[in-house]
């Protein structure tokens, strides 16, 4: 197995579900993350796409360093840099470019990158980058659990965590494939949600994964 196979799995391999959100302010982090722990769930990822995004990673990292704390929509090598001075433990991207290959790899030991693939022509190029856990992505639209189970027979080595148009309804059997590690999904702990403080709602709804 390669070094980014080896440390995602160490990281994100016994979790159930890996919460992705967008959050705007940073008093919130924390909160957050307590009701995803007491409903079970220890990681999450916080995607790049607000201005509080990187002092909400860093908050958690300082001061829940359990939390496996990542971030999302990563680009580009800045971002992935940005990821790393904050404390991410992970980073994930949407998709992967050449260059962003390149830069994870530098990067990899500190904080491995989980790219972004939605084909097998784009799973085997990231294999060849040395990247053997990739997020299957946007999982419902592009094929769901027939397509992402169809990649296993040719690419054994590969495993995915789904993200994108997943639900509680269908977690159970991306779960039950066996190239996947993990999942990722919104549901959990949507932005309205987060927006209201509902961390009551927040962590019936991880609990509702964990317990089931
Ligand atoms: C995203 O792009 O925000 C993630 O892939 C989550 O997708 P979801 O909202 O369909 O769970």
């Amino acid at each position: 197995m390669t070094t980014q196979g080896a440390q995602i799995d160490s990281l994100l391999g016994g979790v159930p579900i890996v919460p992705v959100v967008v959050i705007d302010d940073a008093a919130q982090a924390l909160p957050l993350v307590d009701a995803l722990a007491a409903g079970g769930i220890t990681a999450i990822e916080v995607t790049l796409r607000t201005p509080a995004a990187l002092a909400v990673v860093q908050a958690i990292a300082e001061a829940r360093p359990n939390v496996i704390v990542g971030t999302g929509t990563v680009l580009s090598e800045k971002d992935l840099d940005a990821s790393i001075e904050a404390g991410a433990k992970f980073a994930v991207s949407p998709g992967l470019t050449e260059a962003l290959a390149h830069a994870a790899q530098k990067s990899n030991e500190a904080c491995p990158l989980l790219p972004g693939v939605a084909t097998a022509s784009e799973a085997m190029r990231a294999s060849e980058y040395g990247f053997e856990r990739l997020k299957f992505f946007p999982a419902g639209q592009a094929g769901g659990v027939p397509y992402l189970k169809s990649l296993s027979g040719p690419l054994p080595h590969l495993k995915f965590c789904p993200t994108g148009g997943v639900t509680p309804a269908t977690l159970p059997d991306y779960a039950a494939l066996e190239n996947t590690f993990t999942a990722g999904g919104s549901w959990i702990a949507p932005g309205a949600l987060i927006a209201a403080e509902d961390w009551s709602a927040i962590e019936e709804r991880a609990a509702a994964v964990t317990c089931s």
